[in-house]
């Protein structure tokens, strides 16, 4: 993890980084709420969660999902480090999509992509989501989960706190601009339902057929 101000904040912590970054996580999205949608949208038995973090999402899914196998990867390499539940069934890699799908191509049913869009540079959203989509079977899923922009006091809070807690070059995306993305990628009538996910609307979850 590079040297950011979260990095230091969460080594201060200690035994209460995992309450506190439970709580900071919940002043913008429900996690429970976006996986208990993904849920409702989705049966599926092979998971992959691509940018899963420390793992925050995946411990949800791995309770919604109590037969499916799951798989965490991230660039970070901190991957799956917060996560609590059964591990026989869970795995994480610190491994780039490229790779992931080189050794699995068309594995999963159901692909997830949580609040990652905006750290990665817009030049290569393209790229990343044509990687990804090689990992899903014919008929497989994606919910794509991200923050959208607008001009709120709660998408400026969100904004400084991404840029400068991460210390990544956060840039967000309209729905628009999603659905534009996601219609290059995946091609047309390929979104089968959008929902917003409480408590911010900003926070936009797209359930799109492969
Ligand atoms: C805000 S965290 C979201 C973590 C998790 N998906 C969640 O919702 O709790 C964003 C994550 O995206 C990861 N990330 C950024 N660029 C990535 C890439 N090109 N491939 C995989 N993961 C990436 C970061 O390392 C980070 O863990």
């Amino acid at each position: 993890m590079k040297m950011s101000i979260g990095f230091f904040v969460r080594k201060m912590l200690g035994s209460f980084e995992r309450p506190v970054s439970e709580l900071y996580r919940s002043i913008f999205i429900d996690l429970n709420a976006l996986v208990s949608q993904i849920n409702y949208w989705v049966t599926a038995s092979n998971i992959l969660e691509l940018g899963c973090g420390e793992g925050a999402v995946t411990e949800r899914l791995a309770k919604v999902y109590p037969n499916a196998k799951l798989t965490g990867i991230d660039i970070t390499s901190r991957v799956g480090r917060m996560f609590q539940g059964d591990l026989s069934r869970v795995k994480f890699k610190q491994q780039p999509i490229k790779d992931m799908v080189r050794e699995n191509p068309q594995s999963f049913d159901l692909l997830i992509i949580s609040d990652v869009m905006h750290h990665v540079p817009w030049e290569l959203h393209k790229e990343l989501l044509t990687d990804a989509k090689q990992s899903l079977k014919s008929g497989g899923y994606l919910v794509l989960k991200d923050w959208e922009r607008n001009q709120t006091p709660i998408h400026l809070l969100c904004y400084l706190l991404d840029r400068y807690i991460t210390g990544d070059k956060v840039r967000y995306k309209t729905a628009d601009e999603f659905r534009e993305l996601i219609g290059d990628v995946f091609g047309a009538n390929v979104i089968k339902s959008e929902k917003r996910i409480r408590p911010w609307s900003n926070n936009i979850a797209f359930l799109i057929q492969v």
